[in-house]
């Protein structure tokens, strides 16, 4: 096993599980740049591992598809299209080919200035969003309900960028996507794929933000849907990854459910990241990363959904300004929260500065509870998370309620 690691994306690990994947790893290598593939492919010779010798290449990081993908195809391993990895990520090429092959999706125009911006939000109908083409993690998007939030977008474009982790910032360029804001609920299909097959694994239901849609704050499994419109979303999710030719791997689609239909909102080529994979192992009875190393080494795709057993939804902590954690607090204060729950974390302790929400890389802690129903996996993540809340005694970022839709 080889560990290729890029140091721009230290701050999506701790430094002691970082160290502890080099430490397993029989070989690792850092390289500088995840674009630039001589670098890549020169961390492989680097790590001492013969690429002869290599089955497969993968990344479990939205930072690191391309890379992965185009290494594999360099040294002839398994691995997952480097074209549907383009695809996907590129997220303007994403909407053409959706419509080229006439996948219902959202009204869209890729733009590099508020004046083309304008120009598009005009011609598809406010409300929109604009967001990076190439954009990773909620970087520099907004919500635009008119002319003058797209033009404040722009203003704040070159500061938000420079407030952005390096390695985030790197990955973007000048294009921006604006799209029609469609309305509904958030929905996400892991999808895998291996020899011309492809299987909705698992879907989950995406808690967002009541302030700012954008921001997300957890996931359900499994989605709540009833069985005809989870099954719809799963044929929705594959044509989706098959229009894309994303061939080898377990891919993360985004959808709205809208009251006219199942809406992409974007496709990760590569699998969910975040606390989602372990809240998924732990209703699917099986550890989803395994299963992907598995079809990356050519074992059989799953015939079916996976089956699960009761409800897991984790809620992730955040803030919107940048509260200060009361100064009294033991810093074990999290244990007895935790003991109510299936598993979780905080970051924070006695007097820090909360950062305020802007990424998904500045939640503060995360809460995970299991249930024989997601309603109820639901309110145990929200009962503890009120209770922290008040000993906290400043607001959290409230999750939105889902609206029910009749089915579709
Ligand atoms: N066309 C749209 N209509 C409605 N909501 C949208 C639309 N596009 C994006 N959103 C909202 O904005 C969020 C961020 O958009 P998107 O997923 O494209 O960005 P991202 O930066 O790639 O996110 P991440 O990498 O964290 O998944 C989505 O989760 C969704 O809530
Ligand atoms: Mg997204």
């Amino acid at each position: 096993m080889t560990y290729l690691h890029c140091p721009l994306y230290d701050f999506t690990a701790t430094p002691a599980q970082r160290k502890e994947a080099i430490r397993l790893a029989d070989h690792a290598a850092p390289f500088a740049d995840p674009l630039d593939g001589d670098a890549v492919y020169g961390a492989l010779l680097a790590s001492g591992a013969d690429p002869g010798d290599v089955d497969a290449v993968l990344s479990t990081l939205s930072y690191g598809a391309q890379a992965a993908a185009d290494l594999a195809a360099r040294i002839g391993a398994r691995g997952t299209s480097p074209a549907g990895t383009l695809a996907a990520r590129d997220k303007g090429e994403c909407r053409r080919i959706l419509r080229a092959r006439e996948v219902p999706s959202v009204g869209f125009r890729v733009v590099t200035d508020a004046a083309e911006a304008l120009e598009a939000a005009e011609t598809i109908g406010y409300p929109v969003i604009v967001k990076p083409v190439l954009g990773i993690g909620k970087a520099v998007t907004s919500i635009a309900h008119d002319p003058s939030a797209v033009r404040a977008h722009f203003a704040a474009a070159a500061t938000d960028r420079d407030g952005l982790a390096e390695g985030m910032a790197r990955q973007l360029d000048e294009r921006y996507l604006v799209e029609e804001l469609v309305p509904g609920d958030l929905y996400s299909v892991e999808v895998a794929a291996s020899g011309g097959r492809l299987v909705p694994l698992v879907c989950a239901s995406r808690k967002v933000s009541q302030e700012n849609p954008v921001l997300e704050l957890g996931c359900t499994v499994p989605s709540g849907l009833s069985t005809a419109d989870e099954a719809a979303l799963g044929r929705y999710a594959v044509e989706v990854c098959r229009a894309l030719g994303l061939d080898l791997g377990i891919f993360h689609v985004e959808v709205m459910h809208t009251p006219s239909g199942f809406r992409l909102i974007e496709v990760n080529p590569r699998l969910t990241g975040g606390s989602l994979p372990d809240t998924i192992s732990a209703v699917a009875g099986v550890d989803i990363f395994a299963l992907l190393v598995d079809l990356f080494l050519g074992r059989p795709l799953p015939d079916d959904p996976l089956p699960l057993e009761g409800s897991a939804s984790h809620s992730f902590l955040a803030a919107s300004q940048k509260p200060t954690v009361p100064a009294h607090l033991p810093d074990d204060w999290v244990t007895p929260f935790l003991g109510r729950l299936h598993s979780g974390y905080a970051r924070v302790r006695a007097g820090d500065v909360v950062p305020p929400m802007r990424t998904n890389f500045d939640s503060f802690g995360m809460l995970r509870a299991l249930a024989p129903t997601p309603a109820e996996a639901e309110a145990a993540c929200s009962a503890v998370k009120a209770d922290i809340e008040g000993l906290f005694g400043f607001p959290f970022l409230a999750e939105q309620t889902r609206t029910p839709i009749p089915a579709t």
